[in-house]
């Protein structure tokens, strides 16, 4: 089958990688862009190992056509913060919600989507967010505890930002 030159944006990079149509979005990040962040677990929708980001929305990319991203915006758990760990990767690091860590960036992409639309979700607005990430080893309760423990901590940098200057 014949390759295609697909275009788009990772982590805020231009990236141009050539892909056979029946490539997956996870398959081109992992195996094309070194972007082993992104697991795949079950590679058929069902766990959300994979979660990424495209143009904002969290999505399996196991389900995702590389191709279906031309001209996209993507983030994957490698762009969530370049120098110093996002507030959720300390949080799941400090609460215990990761063990394995298989799991762990599906969780964190899916959570990060929560917490930028919904500052202050509640445990059970979290539980549902989460409801398609499957973790087979560190039990639900600190992944939610490390949730609401990140969606704090980013509240407060927030009020924390200085007002932007007057012109
Ligand atoms: Fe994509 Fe399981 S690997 S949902
Ligand atoms: Fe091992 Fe979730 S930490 S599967």
């Amino acid at each position: 089958m014949s390759k295609r030159l697909l275009k788009f944006v990772v982590n805020g990079r231009q990236a141009e990688v050539a892909v056979e149509p029946h490539h997956t979005l996870a398959s081109v990040l992992r195996n094309e862009l070194n972007l082993t962040g992104t697991k795949v677990g079950c590679d058929m929708g069902t766990c959300g190992c994979c979660t990424v980001h495209i143009d904002g929305k969290a999505k399996l990319s196991c389900l995702t056509l590389a191709l279906e991203c031309q001209g996209a915006q993507v983030r994957t758990i490698e762009g969530l913060n370049e120098y110093e760990m996002h507030p959720l990767q300390r949080a799941f690091a400090e609460c215990g919600g990761s063990q394995c860590g298989y799991c762990t960036p599906g969780f964190i992409m899916k959570s990060c989507e929560l917490l930028e639309q919904n500052p202050d979700p509640s445990r059970q607005e979290i539980k549902e967010a989460l409801a398609g990430n499957l973790c087979r080893c560190t039990g639900f309760m600190k992944i939610y505890d490390a949730v609401e423990q990140a969606a704090g901590e980013l509240r407060k940098k927030n009020t924390q930002q200085p007002a932007p200057a007057k012109v």
